[in-house]
């Protein structure tokens, strides 16, 4: 059970785009953006650049011969601008050159004539103005109203949640090659090879069967290419068309944080009302999601903060609204957890006040306000195999919670200017793509006729480990070592209308897809060696290499059956199709059964401050994590880690700093601060739950996003160590950075972000 990559890796061997050798001839390609967040575009000065020796042409809108569009759920993104532009980043001519440095170059001498109009980048702002990608959609359960005027206690609050930068190690990039009838063939560091490969039809105006994109695997994708690749495929490959020549397109790193969208921030109101004993009655929310100058995947990453708006709890009475903002800074995207991670910040910040009030800890009603078993959930599907509890009293009990509590308690009595802090963050989180349609997967496996495994999926991998997983399953269900087992590259030509490699579902889907191929070839080979030994079929089991009878080992392995099948023209390839069951979602009620299953769990994050210089340390994280029957325990627990990693630095560290012009003034690394391995906590323990899930191969369940949630409990901890030190109402604004910690412990409210000044 290793990580199939990490020798590949470790080496140097492993390949990505740039690594797949150049075609003869390849041109490179360079994006003219946008210098202003909104205005009406007058024209382009190109004449400079243009007699550049070596420029080969520079692409406009009016260049492309299909449409001009690319959004994915709502048609409002041109992939070059036309009149207007939206956004700082926002592309508006391609540059075709003989190198990057080239193309790059001639940007620079490159002019837009931009009237400018009015940016808005505050979504507040965008909100009051009516500037929405769709209409606010609002969850409800219960009478809310009633509710909240028999509360003993409610509280009412404001929180601003900052976004994230995806900061993928492969920065964007596609390579497009013209083929064939002008067939384009193309290299793209994409989570979603079908959107990319539809896109640049529309964009090209051929039919979906001339594209054909091919992914090996990604530098890290975390959601940044799940739509956000397309643009740059669409770009290389009109290109490559015009030009009948290959074109690459490589975003350096700053024109990858300029131009790509982010983490949806959010800015939201919530009010709590609760009965005197700590049972949450009424819950009712505003959240404003920044989604940036187009549409891109906002409306279902909003629907996900909608689904995760309650967490881990029961609130009988809800009412939660939430509205795609739109604002003049890049199109915000996918990232891990999907606007759930938002969501969860809200109602985990009320809980925080309403403990305040009240006088209480925070986990007092947590705990008691925990769903459990046949509960409903806002949207109306009702926990199943809920972990809530078995989660929570296995963390504490585990990893004696209550010492913990009294030791950080002696010594905050015993130190002045060091003060520890202690959060518990549970976790709820749905599986399975909330659009029910994406739940669906397609597996071609071969067997050769020496006996080796050719498998393909829909699944990419990005650094998630799900080849390693389909590895492991091909070679579990036929009974052999996985080194037998090759996985191929994600490609559109052997599986067609695959589903982004998103929603934590690949294994899940990809997975079961593989088992019902494998499972087809595997029926048909015992029929056969059933026929030659005279036995029944159900008597025969394929392991260890060979065929066994009765728990016996028999001659033949599994070389010899393969080779037998293959002289008796017996079919050794499958092609099958999985698609989850029983899940179905009605948005006209905003009521149904959305997800397959959801994923439980509960962290303890411990932190200590400086109380004089506001920086920080996490010194334990302990975790019991609900996975299910895993296929890989090694993957899981590296994904588990990795995700926590990625939600602390959400949480405390990584700052997206806009100016009130719409400019991003943190767009490189010597300015963005993410985690590294020195911030993680020393003491990190993980232990998990093995009860069996209900879709997941073998009982396993999804593990991708939801770990990066008890990064919450980060910044929880950190105010806990902060109201050790003073018991002040401390604002609820993410990230948490020193900075913050050390104003908020000063009294002082942190300066407001540029984005609530753009007005
Ligand atoms: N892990 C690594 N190393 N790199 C990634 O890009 N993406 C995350 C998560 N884990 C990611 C990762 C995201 S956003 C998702 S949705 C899932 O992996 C996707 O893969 P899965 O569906 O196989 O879990």
């Amino acid at each position: 059970m290793t990580h199939y990559d990490a020798r590949l890796h470790v080496q140097g061997l492993s390949t990505y785009v740039d690594d797949v050798a150049a075609p003869h001839g390849m041109l490179h390609a360079a994006v003219f953006s946008s210098p202003k967040a909104h205005g009406k575009l007058l024209g382009v000065n190109d004449s400079a650049a243009k007699e550049l020796p070596g420029v080969k042409a520079i692409l406009y809108a009016a260049d492309i011969p299909g449409e001009n569009q690319i959004g994915a759920i709502i048609p409002d993104e041109v992939l070059l601008a036309t009149d207007e532009v939206h956004f700082i980043g926002h592309p508006i001519a391609l540059v075709i050159a003989d190198s990057p440095e080239l193309a790059r170059h001639a940007c620079t001498l490159m002019k837009a004539e931009i009237e400018e109009l009015p940016a808005v980048v505050c979504p507040r702002e965008a909100y009051k103005k009516g500037n929405f990608i769709a209409p606010p959609r609002t969850f409800a359960m219960g009478d809310v109203d009633q509710a909240f005027a028999e509360c003993d206690v409610v509280v009412e609050g404001e929180c601003d949640i900052a976004g994230q930068e995806h900061l993928y190690l492969e920065t964007q990039r596609t390579r497009a090659v013209w083929g064939e009838g002008g067939r384009i063939e193309v290299y793209s560091s994409t989570q979603s090879p079908y959107a990319v490969q539809k896109a640049i039809a529309k964009i090209l105006g051929l039919p979906n069967h001339m594209v054909e994109v091919d992914v090996r695997r990604l530098g890290g994708g975390f959601g940044g290419k799940e739509d956000q690749a397309t643009a740059w495929a669409c770009l290389a490959a009109l290109g490559a068309q015009i030009l009948r020549r290959p074109v690459e397109l490589v975003l350096n790193r700053v024109d990858d944080l300029k131009m790509t969208g982010k983490r949806h921030p959010y800015k939201a109101d919530f009010k709590l009302g609760l009965k005197a004993d700590g049972t949450f009655m009424a819950y009712e929310a505003r959240l404003y999601q920044n989604s940036g100058a187009a549409a891109d995947l906002s409306t279902a990453v909003l629907e996900r903060s909608l689904f995760h708006a309650t967490n881990s709890y029961f609130f009988p009475n809800t009412r939660v609204e939430a509205a795609c903002c739109r604002t003049n800074i890049q199109p915000h995207t996918a990232f891990r957890g999907f606007g759930g991670p938002q969501g969860m910040f809200v109602v985990e910040a009320a809980i925080a006040k309403a403990a305040d009030v009240m006088g209480l800890a925070r986990e007092v009603l947590q705990y008691k306000n925990l769903l459990k078993e046949g509960e409903s959930l806002p949207y109306g599907q009702k926990t199943e195999g809920c972990r809530t509890h078995t989660s929570w009293n296995r963390a504490v009990e585990k990893f004696n919670w209550s010492g913990m509590r009294r030791a950080a308690d002696t010594f905050n009595s015993e130190h002045k200017t060091k003060k520890k802090g202690l959060a518990i963050m549970p976790i709820c989180f749905g599986i399975a793509f909330t659009k029910t349609f994406f739940n669906q997967a397609s597996a071609l496996v071969h067997v050769y006729g020496d006996g080796s495994v050719s498998v393909s999926t829909g699944g990419v991998e990005m650094g998630q480990g799900v080849n390693s997983k389909m590895i492991d399953i091909a070679a579990k269900e036929f009974g052999i070592s996985t080194s037998r087992v090759r996985l191929e590259s994600t490609n559109t030509t052997r599986i067609a209308n695959m589903s982004p490699s998103a929603a934590s579902a690949t294994a899940d889907l990809n997975g079961n897809a593989t088992i019902l191929a494998t499972q087809a070839i595997l029926k048909r080979l015992k029929r056969l060696v059933a026929q030659e030994l005279s036995v029944s079929d159900e008597e025969l089991e394929f392991k260890d290499g060979k065929v066994w009878h009765r728990e016996e080992p028999t001659e033949w392995t599994w070389e010899k059956v393969v080779g037998h099948a293959y002289f008796n023209r017996v079919g050794l390839s499958e092609h099958a199709f999985y698609a989850t069951p029983n899940i179905w979602f009605d948005a006209e009620k905003e009521k149904g059964r959305p997800f397959a299953y959801h994923v439980y769990g509960t962290a303890i994050v411990e932190s200590e401050i400086d109380v004089l210089r506001g920086t920080y340390d996490f010194t334990s994280v302990k975790i019991v994590h609900d996975l299910g029957r895993t296929v890989n325990e090694l993957v899981d627990l590296g994904q588990i880690e990795g995700g926590f990693a990625q939600g602390i630095g959400w949480m405390t560290l990584e700052e997206l700093a806009y100016h009130e012009d719409g400019r991003l003034l943190s767009h490189a690394l010597s300015t963005y601060k993410a985690p590294d391995v020195y911030f993680m906590p020393d003491d990190m323990e993980i232990e998990w739950l093995t009860e069996p899930g209900p879709t997941g191969p073998y009982g396993s369940k999804a593990v991708g996003e939801p770990p990066l949630m008890y990064g919450i409990g980060a910044y929880f901890s950190l105010r806990d160590a902060m109201r050790a030190f003073r018991e002040d109402d401390y604002e609820f604004r993410a990230p948490m950075t020193p900075e913050r910690v050390l104003l908020g412990l000063q009294g002082h409210h942190s300066e407001e972000p540029a984005e609530a000044k753009s007005a």
